[in-house]
């Protein structure tokens, strides 16, 4: 892959970068910003070398058009109150496929060491579209704004979208120092790790994990369940689980992954007690049960402290941890205790430890956690799953060429 030092004197040159700025929003404020910081260095490093950057990103889901619900514009407030300097903030492509005159006048007008985003690309449909031309063809238009691209947003590598693989066909490109840095955290993780190889699994769906668990079932020494999937778990030993989270119709596989588990001598390391509520609220009433006997109409909302020092020995003993997803509802001060104890755990581990972005980021962040006691924190969520997965990332792939 090409750095952006492989590009040359960046003096005067117009350099597009693709970020991940998909930030969570309430009520039009972003909660957490770790996105926004982690993109900073690429773009410090391309300013001061006087480049023009324009900025792509996107945020949430947005339906093809324009929606002032997902705009980029807290982004490029809170980008420009970090750089120190400002950030405009373009309109992208109107619905005839063309940047709009204002769009195009404020790129003109950026001077060397000046930087502007573009308002968020999936307001254009062709940006997510399945259909190659389509995404071509906004590539192209996108292309004609930059001298050269770099791909900086890790979160969207495993997306195969206009701004993220199609664009790298049609300039010169570079991987920015955050995919890099990414990259070579994830590949030390998961290709050839220093064993013990811990892998921490939570959140709330099994679904979603199906195959990063099915993968880690040949890689790992260990996989430390928790999270609302522990449910589906704990159903296929045969557990009551209550009115927890339950996906009856994952119960067959997880049988099969516990056998396939015993076989290939993986263990699974289940939760031996679990914090259990009578509803889903922050202050509903709590206590402390084993995991085999949730009690009908009680619903497991953590791990609870048993498990959570059995975790942390386990992670202890680790020379390598990976950890994807929260333990149970750390949003909640009365079911945080399992998250924190894992990450925790991981911050007091000699281990090479990588948080797997997503919740489990900002869990870490929203509990109060040093980043410094990490080896990595992930900014991809979907993206570094896929990593664990090992599944060829089409962002990665087109760079690599
Ligand atoms: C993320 O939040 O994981 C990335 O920004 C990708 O977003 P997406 O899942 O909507 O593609």
């Amino acid at each position: 892959m090409k750095t952006i030092a492989d590009l040359g004197d960046l003096r005067g040159k117009r350099v597009i970068v693709r970020s991940d700025l998909n930030v969570p929003l309430k009520e039009g404020a972003i909660t957490d910003d770790g996105r926004i910081v982690a993109a900073l260095p690429t773009w410090q490093q391309l300013l001061k070398a006087g480049a023009k950057v324009i900025v792509l990103a996107h945020l949430g889901r947005p339906k093809g058009a324009p929606d002032p619900a997902f705009s980029l514009a807290p982004a490029a407030a809170r980008a420009a109150e970090l750089l120190g300097q400002p950030v405009a903030l373009t309109p992208t492509t109107e619905a005839d496929g063309l940047f709009p005159p204002a769009a195009l006048s404020i790129l003109a007008g950026l001077g060397d060491g000046e930087i502007a985003f573009l308002e968020n690309i999936r307001f254009d449909p062709r940006e997510t579209s399945k259909d190659d031309a389509e995404r071509g063809a906004l590539a192209d238009k996108l292309a004609t704004l930059g001298d050269y691209y770099v791909s900086d947003g890790f979160g969207v590598v495993h997306r195969k979208q206009a701004s993220v693989y199609d664009i790298a066909l049609k300039l010169p490109a570079a991987v920015g120092g955050l995919v890099l840095k990414e990259v070579e955290a994830l590949r030390r993780a998961t290709e050839n790790p220093a064993r013990p190889y811990v892998v921490v699994l939570g959140g709330s769906k099994v679904s979603d994990k199906l195959g990063v668990i099915g993968n880690l079932l040949n890689k790992a020494d260990q996989l430390l369940i928790g999270g609302g999937m522990v449910y589906t778990f704990l159903a296929a030993k045969g557990y009551g689980v209550g009115t927890s989270l339950l996906e009856a119709d994952q119960i067959e596989t997880v049988k099969g992954y516990l056998g396939t588990a015993v076989e290939k001598g993986v263990e699974i390391v289940l939760p031996t007690d679990i914090v259990v509520a009578d509803q889903f609220a922050a202050d509903a009433a709590h206590r402390v049960v084993p995991a085999s006997a949730i009690p009908d109409g009680e619903m497991g909302l953590d791990i609870g402290p048993a498990s959570a020092e059995l975790f942390r020995s386990k992670i202890l003993a680790a020379q390598t941890i990976v950890w994807n997803g929260p333990m149970g509802v750390f949003e909640f001060a009365a079911f945080a205790a399992g998250t924190k104890a894992v990450a925790q755990a991981m911050v007091d581990s000699a281990g090479f430890s990588v948080v797997g972005g997503g919740d489990s980021a900002a869990a870490v962040r929203l509990l109060g956690l040093p980043e410094s006691g990490f080896s990595h924190i992930s900014t991809g969520g979907g993206a570094s799953l896929e990593f664990l997965e090992g599944k060829t990332l089409p962002g990665i792939a087109v760079l690599e060429g």
